[in-house]
């Protein structure tokens, strides 16, 4: 009734698991309906699953299932509607020559995605994998809010600190190595696809996208050899007239570094991510300080474009490494200790600050 009899015009629009309907409740609520393929079997569990693990979730940046049918085969899913499209649809849409999504939204839609995440891993027990985390199933309200939204995917993890699944779903170009080749999934496969994610809302580049050069097919390798060879800032989507800060844009490229280290160990937590991208300045290393550390210091930190890689314990020079990717072993924070909450990026990503401070011969023999 809600969606006229599932009419054509009410369609919303197609995804791998159905159909979904904008519907009007009775009391003239709007809502959006997936009716579920019927695909005996997987469907039926991927749905109870669903049901459970979504019905008690209730978070800002999380679409609310308000309800759901199981009548005969019939499978439905009832959502919160949320009335301005995905994100996918505004990144690679035709949106003319200058995006809507400005930087900042577009930070502001990362960072409320990472909230929804964080909360689907750090807020509950037990804790959700998303398991398909990408751009089309981040929704936006008019104020370009993000809701995550698909829990098709979504199992539950118990105590077990990871879960393997027989058979790898998620999207291509979003999966994580280790899940792809090992089916072993944890938290840490959303936290990859979070990282793609990102790339994809900074630079507007599709995760797999045929039509460019071979070279620059595939996303993450694209991105990680732009960053690689200092070309960091051409990476941004074209369509943003703002440029970022130099400064915010490292910040948001470090993020996504660390997102697909592929030692899923080093990666940060969703929650973490959500403090990297909101912090004024970037806390690699939130360390508690020391009594050493608060005694006077050099007032400069060390600052190069080509470091050399530490080969002992760094403790009291003033470099300290980032858990950045192997790949990346060139990139080093320097942490003025004089001036605690400056950090300075190093290496690939040389920071134009940098430039200004002194080198200090101690931090880097
Ligand atoms: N709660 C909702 N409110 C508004 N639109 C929605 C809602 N849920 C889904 N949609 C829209 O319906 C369409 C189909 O969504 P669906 O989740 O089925 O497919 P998908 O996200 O493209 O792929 P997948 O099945 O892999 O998740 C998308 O355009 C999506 O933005
Ligand atoms: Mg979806």
């Amino acid at each position: 009734m809600a969606t006229r009899g599932f009419a054509v015009e009410n369609v919303i629009g197609e995804g791998g698991y159905g159909i979904v309907y904008k519907g009007v409740l009775q009391d003239g609520s709007v809502v959006a309906v997936k009716n579920l393929l019927n695909n005996k079997g997987q469907a039926e569990k991927e749905f109870k699953v669903e049901v459970e693990a979504i019905g008690k979730v209730k978070h800002k940046h999380l679409v609310g299932l308000l309800g759901y049918c199981a009548e005969g085969a019939k499978r439905l899913l009832i959502y919160e509607y949320v009335d301005n499209g995905n994100l996918e649809q505004w990144l690679h849409g035709d949106v003319g020559p200058v995006s809507p999504l400005t930087w900042d939204i577009r930070i502001q839609i990362a960072v409320g995605t990472a909230k929804g995440l964080a909360y689907l891993h750090e807020g509950l027990e037990p804790k959700v994998v998303h398991r398909d985390v990408k751009s089309s199933n981040i929704l936006l309200d008019r104020k370009w809010n993000p809701k995550v939204s698909d829990f098709g995917l979504a199992k539950l993890l118990g105590a077990e600190k990871s879960y393997v699944t027989t058979r790898v779903m998620g999207t291509f170009g979003y999966v994580s190595p280790e899940y792809a080749s090992t089916g072993m999934l944890n938290e840490g496969s959303d936290v990859y696809s979070f990282g793609v994610l990102l790339m994809e809302i900074i630079t507007g580049r599709n995760p797999v996208d045929y039509s460019r050069p071979p070279g620059e097919m595939n996303l993450v390798d694209w991105f990680k050899g732009m960053v690689a060879s200092r070309r960091g800032e051409e990476v941004v989507d074209p369509l943003i007239r703002l440029q970022p800060s130099p400064r915010a844009l490292k910040r948001a490229l470090l993020v996504c570094l660390r997102c697909i280290d592929l030692d899923a160990n080093k990666r940060p937590k969703m929650g973490q991510i959500v403090h990297m991208l909101e912090a004024d300045e970037f806390p690699f290393r939130a360390e508690p300080r020391t009594t050493k550390e608060t005694a006077p210091l050099h007032s400069h930190s060390a600052v190069t474009n080509k470091v050399p890689r530490p080969t002992k314990d760094v403790e009291g020079d003033d470099v300290q490494r980032t858990y950045l990717p192997a790949e990346y072993s060139d990139i080093y924070v320097t942490l003025d200790k004089s001036h605690p909450s400056l950090i300075v990026l190093i290496g690939t990503l040389s920071c134009k600050i940098s430039c200004k401070l002194s080198i200090s011969s101690m931090a880097l023999s």
